[in-house]
C-alpha cells in the first residue's frame, strides 16, 4: 500500500493507494458512521460495508447529480438523526464521491467525511482535491465547495467489476495525467499498456498512484484552481464540446480532446509532432477514439459557449512535450483553422489506407 497527502486550507487529506476495502482501519469509532452509496455498489458490495447507523443509497448516472437528490440525502441523515458528530463515507463512482463531498461539506455547515472510489475515474480523479458538487440548470458541476476528504482509501480489487468502457474512461484521464506533468508514467504506459487494459494488480496500483500523484502535486500548488491547477483540464476544453455534441463517454470524449488538443500544439509550433504520434499511438493502444467529429462547425459552436470562454478568446492548455504544459489564449477563429489546416491523424491516414484495399 502506498499513501500520499494533501494540505488542504480546510484540513489534511490521507490518500491511501492499493489498501484493502475490508481493512478499512480510518473509519472513526464512537461517533454515528453513514454511508452514502449507489445502486451499482450496494448490489455489487454492499454486504461488505461495515457497520453504521445508516446507508443512503442513491441511483446512477449523471441526472442524480443534482440539489433534489442532496435533499433526499439532508432528509435521510435527519432523520436518521446525525448530528455534528456524524461521519460520512462515500463509496463509489466519481458521482458518488461528488455528491457525498458536497452533502457533507453542507450539512449542518460541514460533518467529517471520507472516500472509497470504486472507479478508476474516481480513484485517480474524482475523490482527489476536494472538489464537490452537483450540476444545476444543465450547468456541470455548477453548485459545489472545496473540501478534502478526510481520507481515500482506493482498492485496485473494486476494478474487477468495473464495466470495460468505464475502464477505458479512466485510463484516459491516466494518459492525460502522465501527458502534462510526468513523461516516465508516460513511458511506464507505453511499455505496460496491455497490462493496464488487463487490470494487472501490480501495474494498476503503480499507475494509479503515480497518478494520484500528479494531481495531488497539482492541487496541493493551487487548491482553488486559480492557476496551477488549470492544467488538469487538458483535453477537457474540447472534449466537453465533443462529449456535448456527439453523446460519446467523458473518457473517450476527453480521448480526442487530447489529440485536438496536442495537434494544435504542433500546429501552433508549440509540440514537437514526434510527442503527438506517441500521445495518439497509446491512447490507440488503450482502445481509445482520437479521431475529431467531421462536423466541426456543430463543435465549434459548443466550444463558444464553453465556460472557460472569455470574449473571443478561449483558454486552451497545450503542451510543450510530454510532461510540460502551457496555457495560451486562442481566437476561436485561429482555433478553427488551425484545427482545419492540420495533417490528418495517424488514425485517419490509416482508415483511408485500410478503405483502398
Ligand atoms: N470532483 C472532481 O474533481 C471530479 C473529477 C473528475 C470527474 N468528476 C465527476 O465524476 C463523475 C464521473 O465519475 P465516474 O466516471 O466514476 O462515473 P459514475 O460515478 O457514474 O460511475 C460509473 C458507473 O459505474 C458503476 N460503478 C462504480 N464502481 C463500480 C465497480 N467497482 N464495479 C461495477 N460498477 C461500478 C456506477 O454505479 C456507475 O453506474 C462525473 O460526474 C464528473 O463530473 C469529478
Amino acid at each position: 500500500m502506498k499513501t500520499y497527502r494533501i494540505l488542504g486550507k480546510n484540513g489534511d487529506s490521507i490518500i491511501q493507494i492499493g489498501a484493502g476495502f475490508d481493512n478499512l482501519s480510518g473509519f472513526p469509532g464512537g461517533t454515528k458512521n453513514f454511508i452514502l452509496t449507489d445502486h451499482n455498489i450496494d448490489r455489487l458490495y454492499g454486504r461488505r460495508f461495515p457497520q453504521v447507523a445508516g446507508v443512503i443509497t442513491i441511483g446512477t448516472g449523471e441526472a442524480v447529480k443534482t440539489l433534489e437528490t442532496v435533499r433526499g440525502i439532508y432528509e435521510k441523515l435527519i432523520a436518521l438523526e446525525a448530528d455534528r458528530s456524524a461521519f460520512l463515507l462515500g463509496i463509489g463512482g466519481g458521482i458518488v464521491c461528488d455528491i457525498a463531498g458536497f452533502a457533507a461539506a453542507t450539512y449542518l455547515r460541514g460533518i467529517r467525511f471520507a472516500l472509497v472510489p470504486t472507479t478508476l475515474l474516481a480513484q485517480i480523479d474524482a475523490a482527489i482535491g476536494g472538489k464537490n458538487g452537483v450540476n444545476f440548470h444543465g450547468f456541470k458541476n455548477m453548485v459545489g465547495t472545496f473540501r478534502q476528504p478526510e481520507f481515500v482509501l482506493s482498492d485496485i480489487a473494486f476494478l474487477k467489476t468495473l464495466p470495460g468502457r468505464e475502464v477505458r474512461s479512466g485510463l484516459a484521464e491516466m494518459v492525460k495525467h502522465a501527458v502534462i506533468a510526468d513523461p516516465a508514467m508516460f513511458s511506464f504506459l507505453e511499455k505496460n499498456w496491455r497490462a493496464a487494459l488487463a487490470l494487472d494488480p501490480e501495474v494498476m496500483e503503480k499507475l494509479v498512484h503515480d497518478a494520484v500523484v500528479v494531481k495531488a502535486d497539482v492541487v496541493n500548488l493551487d487548491e482553488t484552481e486559480t492557476g496551477e491547477r488549470r492544467k488538469l483540464n487538458f483535453g477537457h476544453t474540447l472534449g466537453h464540446a465533443v462529449e456535448k455534441t456527439t453523446g460519446v463517454p467523458h473518457g473517450e470524449a476527453v480521448s480526442i480532446g487530447m489529440i485536438a488538443a496536442s495537434r494544435l500544439s504542433v500546429g501552433l509550433g508549440l509540440l514537437p509532432p514526434a510527442d503527438l504520434e506517441r500521445i495518439e499511438a497509446l491512447l490507440i493502444k488503450l482502445e481509445l477514439p482520437v479521431r475529431l467529429p467531421s462536423n466541426l462547425e456543430k463543435l465549434l459552436q459548443a466550444l463558444k459557449k464553453d465556460k472557460k470562454r472569455e470574449g473571443e478568446m478561449i483558454r486552451f492548455v497545450l503542451l510543450k512535450r510530454i510532461g510540460e504544459t502551457v496555457i495560451e489564449e486562442i481566437p476561436i477563429e485561429k482555433l478553427q483553422s488551425t484545427i482545419e489546416g492540420l495533417p490528418p491523424s495517424r488514425e485517419s491516414l490509416k482508415n483511408r489506407a485500410e478503405s483502398r484495399t
